[in-house]
């Protein structure tokens, strides 16, 4: 395995682009845009220095959470991350009926997938989503989620 590997490694040297592209896979995924966003419940604040990250997501969502159940197919979690009281970007996790078998296990977050939208809510087709999943991989007994808790102490007004 080893030797195959050095043995590709001075043919990839050769193309420097073949190289860029080799941790680079921009991609686009089933996780949409949610058009009700302005419906969406905003359950907790983020601030971090410039950044103020304000996480939403629907009323369904909450009472699964709340009631210790899995969130249904069809949410929609959204981490919108504003500098200077602009939106700078938008950060999505959604669930699917079976989405997780888009992918191999090792990268396998549930059923969501996560993408990243500019202010003009387009996808962000140079972003790695696969970095998106190996860092919330880690939070799989909450949903995946990091705000896991926020939402369940959330009680009508944003957690801080
Ligand atoms: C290095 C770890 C890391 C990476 C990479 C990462 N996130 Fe997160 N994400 C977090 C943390 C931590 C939070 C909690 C909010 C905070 O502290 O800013 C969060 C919060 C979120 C939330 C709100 C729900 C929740 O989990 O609390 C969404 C949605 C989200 N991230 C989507 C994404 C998307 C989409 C990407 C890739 C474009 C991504 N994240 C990449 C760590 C990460």
């Amino acid at each position: 395995m080893l030797r195959t590997k050095l043995a590709i490694f001075p043919a990839l040297a050769a193309f420097p682009a073949l190289l860029v592209g080799w941790h680079v896979h921009a991609e686009s995924n089933r996780t949409t845009f949610p058009q009700n966003i302005e419906e969406l419940v905003h359950y907790a604040t983020v601030r971090r220095g410039e950044v103020t990250e304000h996480l939403l997501t629907n009323q369904t969502a909450i009472d699964a959470v709340k009631a210790g159940q899995p969130a249904p197919a069809g949410t929609h979690v959204v981490l919108v991350d504003y500098r200077d009281g602009e939106v700078f970007r938008y950060f999505v996790m959604e669930k699917g009926e079976n989405w997780g078998s888009d992918y191999a296990e090792r990268r396998r977050t549930g059923d969501w997938q996560f993408q990243w939208f500019k202010p003009d809510r387009t996808v962000n087709l140079a972003e790695d989503t696969a970095r998106c999943q190996s860092c919330h991989m880690s939070r799989g007994e909450q949903e995946f989620m990091f705000s896991y808790e926020s939402i369940r102490a959330f009680d009508g007004v944003a957690v801080e």
